[in-house]
């Protein structure tokens, strides 16, 4: 089986043993606590079911300067985004171990513990250095550069111990899965061969075709579909009305056992070729082969060129870097003339008139007033969740 980024063994930072997890428990509630914002708290979450293998904590201020700007750590990791725990409050101290509280969950409950081993103000260059390498832009428009240059100016550095997943595991049970246990499934399931699908949306035409061609391309044994069920800008669609469009769409158009639908607790960055790069690790980190990339993949808006996340992985990623390989997909769409969704430099005698194309915009227009997108962009079971979600909230 392919192995983790930068290790033999996954590194999932919870703790899995039973007594130990008690006594961690009962110990927290004896810690000073910090409560996290929830940036921090999606890190500790991927860091404990192993997709951010083979990081121990949150990084120092010299690595994830280093990430920011060379995307290695100071020890020669390769890694794209500074994994970090950024916070305002200011009563931490350094050598203590504290109790990190969620702040995605009533009450606040201790997610993890941390050993503190540095504590670090990091100057407001700092931290617009590190955005305008992550993000690729200053723009406090860009949702991604508004969170990461609010999260606040001290840094706190150390190993944590992962006692939960957060609200993921209680709100999603049936789709929230570590990289311990999609490890787990790929060897029960026998498969070989596996494409992982990055998605935020409920899946259309578009992306369901993605995955198909990947498959038949690739020869896979199966298809996992990994979906964010973390936090997204406004307007982007709820979580579980994701997952319901794209269990449908998977019951009813892919044939059983060859499509794996699963989540991922984490925040949307939309950091676009640098979180596509976050993005391979961690799945290669769940143990899938290949790994899909399309168009615009983790953008928004037009900070980002349309194939820059596909084109970061031959200018910023070493050779052997990563072991996971890329299927790049070109723009795919419907073609009147062929019936069927193709890659446009496929279909090199197309002109733009002979694609069925709808701006997200304009779909979730038709959406909001009941209309149905055509069925060559999105199957009408998909349609009707998603205008029963926007009748749900007036439109
Ligand atoms: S993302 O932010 O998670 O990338 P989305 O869920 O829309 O957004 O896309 C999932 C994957 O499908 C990404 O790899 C993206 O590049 C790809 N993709 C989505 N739509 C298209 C399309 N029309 N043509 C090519 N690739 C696409």
């Amino acid at each position: 089986m392919i192995k983790p980024h930068g290790a033999d063994e996954l590194k999932p930072l919870f703790v899995y043993d039973t007594d130990q997890h008690h006594a961690l428990i009962q110990e927290a509630e004896t810690l000073p606590s910090l409560l996290l914002n929830s940036a921090a708290a999606a890190n500790a979450v991927m860091l404990g079911a192993g997709y951010f293998t083979p990081l121990p904590g949150y990084m120092n201020l010299a690595d994830a300067l280093s990430v920011a700007e060379k995307l290695h750590t100071t020890d020669g990791l390769f890694w794209p985004i500074p994994i970090v725990n950024l916070t305002k409050d200011s009563s931490v101290q350094a050598g203590n171990r504290i109790a990190l509280r969620d702040p995605n969950v009533e009450g606040n409950p201790v997610l993890a513990i941390m050993d503190i081993e540095s504590v670090e103000q990091v100057s407001d260059e700092q931290i617009r250095f590190m955005a305008e390498h992550i993000f690729g832009t200053l723009d406090e428009k860009h949702p991604g550069v508004a969170v990461f240059t609010s999260l606040g100016n001290t840094l706190l550095s150390g190993p944590i111990q992962v006692l939960n997943f957060s609200y993921f595991q209680t709100d999603f049970p049936d789709t929230f899965r570590t990289a311990v246990e999609i490890r787990n499934e790929i060897i029960e399931r026998g498969w070989k061969k596996v494409v992982a699908f990055q998605t935020r949306n409920p899946m259309h035409r578009a992306h369901e075709e993605l995955c198909r061609m990947a498959q038949e391309r690739l020869g896979a044994d199966g298809i996992i579909i990994h979906m964010l069920l973390g936090k997204l800008k406004a307007g982007d669609i709820p979580a579980p009305v994701r997952d319901a469009c794209i269990r449908k769409m998977a019951e009813l158009y892919f044939p059983p056992n060859t499509v794996m639908i699963t989540g991922y607790g984490f925040d949307m960055m939309y950091a676009g070729p640098r979180e596509a790069v976050l993005h391979a690790i961690f799945r290669q980190n769940m143990g899938a082969t290949h790994f899909i990339v399309g168009r615009d993949h983790a953008g928004v808006g037009d900070y980002y060129g349309p194939f820059d996340a596909q084109t970061i992985f031959d200018e910023k990623v070493p050779a052997g870097a990563l072991q996971i390989e890329l299927f790049r997909a070109d723009n795919t769409a419907y073609s009147k003339k062929l019936n069927k969704v193709v890659m446009m430099r496929e279909a090199p005698d197309h002109t733009p008139d002979d694609f069925i194309t709808l701006s997200g915009t304009k779909v979730r227009q038709m959406l909001g007033q009941g209309i149905a997108p055509p069925p060559e962009f999105s199957r009408p079971e998909v349609a009707q969740i998603l205008m029963d979600y926007y009748r749900s909230i007036g439109g």
